[in-house]
């Protein structure tokens, strides 16, 4: 069984893949979090003596290891506050006399199969129970009557451990919850390098490697959405850990609100990491009885790297997060209205697409913002959706049949969680918006966001967005968010619970989406903020894609998507070919390929050269689409490291396949191109397609291909296609 208890040692022995995660519990109750890494048959930890637990200045408890245990020093799994650990705690809390002290100690536990995920917000899925099996820990802090449950879910194929944590106010007067990270974990070393993923509007998604020093590093948001600025993601690697060996511990925080992620390294050289809500811009109020639920969190243990971290997590999300039937079933490929016409169209252009559209081999077009209200800029409408018949002669249901006629699918954008001044929905209700009494709001691309926590906003828009899908035939949805939360207040919600905004817009966006993918479960959701200011797990959840960035440039694509790639598969980034200006219709569509592919142009601009290219990269769409949406990445030649090429491949689950993509951002001058392929069975031989030359799998992967003759000038790409004998 993946979960053990010893009952002699008190140790709780949890074995993921090839991992293993190790908590005991101490005398007096102390949970311990003694070892998390490699897998280990044994788990004794006899020498983890509870006397070594302490150091000059350490508060102690007296009574447990001879005098010498503090929570100072000892790696506590859940540390409360104000109680002698003086490191970043997981929890704050304050009771009604207005103390902040609390002291969690083990009180129970329980071991089952199967998981659920927590209340109102994504996580992970157990498909039948015997796929995981659940550890939930009871921890009390006596004199606040706060009781505390810990989740840990294993996965027991995958190096995967899932946490939350739940908080229940047992005593007869309210707490207020300052602070409760989903997990807390304990290692026992420093030598890490933090890496994370930080970016901006158009450059999402960057990747960091930096060594951990004493102090605390955090990556966050307080933007009341996950953001482009910092990704819920973030991964500690010992130093020297590559894309291919050493070990990387991963953690990713299925959640689209505001977050922290924090690594505190002690004075004694190990390191807590603590994960979830934002404490900053957080107060829930918990009267007697009720209890409060945190998003879920995923770790992840590799000892191939990187790349091995990364390959877990894909595999996870595709089979255990994402839900819905485009999960595994070929999704349309799609061409977008966006940057080919923006505001600007009527049914006739649209269907002008859809034609030539229908000639390159494309299955949907998506019509994106514009199509409702009185919306032909940017500065009006959200919050109307209805149908803009002025613009779209002859209504919906006709441009749709047209476009249908043609064998075309039809999509549709939204951006539901925003409100325009200049909008009847926002005259009717100018209560509806995020506000707080007598200051006036922010306002960004001239809009409000809508008071998601209301369920008569939600009622509201639920109504309109029904309305039009229930009458016509929408295969496709793109959910757009293009602000951040400011003035965040609520007009139901006053003190004491004014600061829950934050996190029950999140709850009240995932209650939306939840109506959404369940009523039309034939519907193909992809998420978007700016583009990929939301590319976080629990967005994940309700659409297998997301728009990566509004940056649709394929040299500056190619960071984007190798630092995306970190934690989230080809199949969930949403990529296109536009009119950009630079690279060639070749590269541009050897970019999007890793990713969902479609296009975001005037399919009538494209000259016959390009056509001809744009109708073969639709042919392999098709070809490709297993071996990217479910094979295997590695990443050969990242763009941090290199200033010439990125490169990248994709191996089949049974590695029958791979496609090897190299896209060269300025020209190569040394004479010798060897590339060393990876993922391949090296007792196996490969055929190169198209030159009918066999190579071993060994061959390709330690000697390598010269591959000096292939293109090299600045923006030119290539592949290869291997197929196993
Ligand atoms: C955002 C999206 C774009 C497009 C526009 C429409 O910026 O990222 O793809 O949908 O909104 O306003």
């Amino acid at each position: 069984m993946p979960v053990s208890y010893l009952e002699k040692t008190k140790i709780f022995k949890l074995d993921a893949g090839d991992s293993t995660y190790v908590l005991r519990v101490a005398d007096e109750g102390y949970l311990l979090g003694l070892y998390w890494g490699a897998k280990i048959p044994d788990a004794d930890f006899e020498g983890y003596d509870l006397r070594d637990y302490a150091s000059s200045f350490s508060p102690r408890n007296e009574i447990v290891g001879e005098g010498r245990f503090s929570p100072d020093v000892a790696p506590i799994e859940y540390s409360g506050f104000g109680t002698g650990d003086f490191r970043k705690t997981p929890v704050a809390l304050r009771n009604a006399d207005g103390n902040d002290a609390t002291d969690f100690r083990y009180a129970g536990h329980r071991i089952h199969a199967g998981k659920r995920a927590p209340a109102g917000m994504p996580g992970l899925r157990a498909d039948t129970p015997a796929d995981c099996e659940t550890l939930e820990i009871d921890m009390t802090d006596r004199t606040t009557g706060a009781a505390l449950t810990l989740f840990y879910t294993v996965f027991k194929d995958e190096p995967v451990i899932s946490r939350f944590a739940v908080l229940k106010n047992t005593s007869d007067r309210p707490l207020e919850i300052e602070k409760l990270a989903s997990a807390s974990v304990q290692l026992n070393a420093m030598d890490f390098d933090f890496i994370h993923l930080y970016g901006r509007w158009g450059a999402e998604r960057n990747y960091v490697r930096a060594p951990l020093a004493h102090g605390h590093q955090s990556i966050s948001s307080t933007r009341g959405s996950s953001s482009h600025y910092h990704n819920p993601f973030a991964a500690l690697a010992k130093h020297g850990a590559d894309e291919e060996s050493g070990e990387v511990y991963g953690f990713s925080l299925i959640y689209s609100g505001s977050f922290d992620i924090t690594a505190d390294v002690d004075y004694y050289e190990t390191t807590r990491v603590n994960m979830g809500i934002n404490p900053d811009g957080f107060l829930w109020h918990l009267e007697p009885g009720e209890v409060f639920e945190t998003p879920e969190a995923v770790l992840v243990y590799s000892a191939e790297g990187l790349g091995g971290m990364s390959r877990a997590f894909h595999r996870l999300w595709l089979n255990r997060l994402i839900r819905g039937k485009y999960r595994t079933e070929k999704r349309p490929l799609l061409i977008n209205s966006w940057e080919a016409a923006f505001f600007d169209f009527d049914a006739d252009k649209l269907v002008s697409f859809a034609e030539r559209a229908k000639e390159i081999g494309i299955d949907m077009l998506v019509m994106d913002d514009g199509w409702f209200g009185r919306r032909n800029d940017d500065r009006s409408s959200l919050g109307d959706w209805w149908v803009n018949e002025d613009k779209l002669e002859g209504g919906l249901g006709s441009l749709i049949e047209r476009v249908n006629a043609l064998g075309l699918k039809f999509g549709i954008w939204y951006e539901p969680e925003m409100i325009s001044p200049d909008s009847d929905l926002f005259r009717a209700h100018p209560d509806w918006c995020l506000h707080v009494p007598n200051r006036p709001n922010s306002i960004a691309r001239h809009q409000y966001v809508i008071d998601m926590s209301r369920k008569d906003v939600r009622d509201n828009l639920w109504e309109q967005i029904n309305a039009v899908l229930s009458k016509y035939k929408i295969d496709y949805v793109k959910w757009d968010f293009n602000r951040n939360l400011t003035e965040a207040g609520s007009a139901l919600l006053s003190a004491p619970r004014g600061e829950e905004i934050f996190h029950r817009f999140v709850l009240g966006t995932y209650e939306l989406m939840g109506r959404l993918v369940d009523t039309y479960p034939d519907l193909l959701l992809e998420n978007c903020s700016g583009g990929g200011g939301r590319f976080d797990p629990g967005m994940l959840y309700f659409s297998p894609q997301i728009w990566c960035s509004d940056n649709t440039d394929p040299v500056e694509r190619l960071a984007i998507q190798f630092g995306t790639s970190l934690c989230y598969p080809a199949s969930s980034m949403g990529a296109h070919v536009s009119m950009s200006r630079r690279a060639g219709f070749e590269t541009k569509g050897n970019v999007a390929m890793w990713g969902t592919f479609g296009y975001e142009l005037d399919p009538n601009r494209l000259g016959e050269k390009d056509l001809e290219i744009v109708r073969k990269q639709a042919a392999d769409y098709h070809k490709y689409y297993e071996l990217i949406h479910y094979g295997d990445l590695y990443r050969i030649t990242d763009p941090w490291d290199n200033a010439y090429r990125c490169a990248w491949m994709f191996v089949s689950p049974d590695k029958a396949e791979a496609l090897y993509t190299q896209v060269n951002m300025r020209y190569y001058h040394c004479p010798f191109l060897l590339v060393r392929f990876r993922g391949l069975d090296p007792a196996k031989n490969y055929t190169l397609e198209g030159t009918g030359k066999t190579y071993s799998g060994a061959f390709l992967m330690n000697a390598g291909l010269n591959l000096s003759d292939c293109p090299r000038g600045d923006g030119s790409s290539f592949t290869l296609h291997f197929v196993r004998e």
